[in-house]
């Protein structure tokens, strides 16, 4: 009868469907707010390559760059909710989910990529990675950036010229305490949103990497660079934990396999734009890079450090001293 065959119809299509469904490539949507030509921007690109060569399709990887998808400010909650299952946030925007990754903002902690990467790549730094679990995402790996720079509309040369001054900075607590330490006044506002407060001089400065400063125009607003060097700029890949553990434990073991072969070429990128941005910019002529004496970064040296005891509560002073002797 009629009712029969239809029941017996929508069995059929179902039953259709399902090979297909199984068929679907999983969807990794990768959020993050810099512009496509920087360490990160370049590091996402080559993981949905390898991503597509390792899994064979079976995975595919959706870039959005520039803030397209989410801010920093909300991509982790999305992340929670699946609306985005990989994200790369600086270590300075987790404070939400963990204090201990509070470390990397403490300022002239590092004096090189190369003893963040000493550090990061120690028992203790590798442990740091998993202070997000308990809140439900997985830390995958580290990326670097770089060492940061100040900008400002008028010369910092020492610290008093800064005082009195809006810095942007971005959702970390020890940014806070650190141009505080200055007396100026520090300003907490996502990433897209800094050429607009620069150049309308809505903040005086900010404190960001070559790259960032380049790609971002940012030089273009600010009159004066100070190569200072003081902090590190780094990122943290994560995933949630649902998203992660869900994936079947082949592709999972494909997808980290491409992630880190991703963050090593990165990681390469990084050191080498730090160069070639910063040299960009001197050679664009609209801004003028200004190199501390020896004298005059001490000073810089001396009016921040004591931030450092400020957060070794919470921070950990054994995770303090590893950090800041793996310089050699
Ligand atoms: C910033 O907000 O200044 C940086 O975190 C942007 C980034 O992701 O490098």
């Amino acid at each position: 009868n009629w009712l029969l065959m239809t029941a017996g119809l929508a069995a059929t299509a179902i039953a259709a469907s399902i090979p297909a469904l199984a068929d679907d490539p999983i969807l990794i949507k990768f959020a993050h707010v810099v512009a496509e030509n920087t360490p990160k921007g370049l590091m996402a690109e080559r993981f949905k390559e390898l991503v597509a060569e390792k899994t064979g399709g079976d995975v595919v990887v959706q870039v959005f760059p520039n803030s397209q998808l989410f801010g920093d400010d909300k991509v982790l909650e999305a992340m929670l909710l699946g609306d985005v299952q990989l994200a790369a946030p600086t270590l300075s925007k987790f404070g939400r989910y963990t204090e201990v990754l509070e470390l990397y903002d403490l300022p002239f902690l590092f004096e090189d990529l190369d003893a963040v990467e000493r550090f990061q790549q120690s028992p203790l730094g590798q442990e740091m990675l998993h202070s997000v679990e308990g809140k439900g995402l997985i830390g995958l790996g580290y990326l670097h950036n770089g060492m940061k720079q100040l900008s400002a509309s008028k010369p910092l040369r020492t610290p008093e010229d800064a005082a009195g001054l809006t810095f942007r900075i971005m959702s970390s607590e020890v940014l806070e305490a650190q141009f505080e330490a200055l007396d100026a006044a520090p300003i907490k506002k996502s990433f897209s949103e800094v050429f607009m407060l620069l150049q309308t001089n809505a903040v005086d400065g900010q404190e960001n990497t070559w790259s960032n400063i380049y790609s971002k125009k940012f030089y273009e607003v600010q009159p004066y660079i100070t190569e200072s060097n003081h902090g590190l700029l780094d990122y943290m890949v994560v995933t949630s934990a649902e998203f992660w553990n869900g994936l079947p434990d082949e592709t999972r073991e494909q997808v980290a396999e491409a992630l880190d072969e991703a963050l090593a070429y990165g990681n390469q990128i990084a050191r080498d734009k730090a160069i070639e941005d910063k040299r960009k910019i001197a050679e664009s002529g609209r801004t003028e890079i200004i190199e501390l004496s020896d004298a005059e970064r001490a000073q810089w040296v001396e009016a921040m450090k004591p931030v450092w005891q400020q957060f070794e509560g919470q921070i950990g002073r054994e995770r303090i001293e590893a950090a800041y002797s793996a310089n050699r």
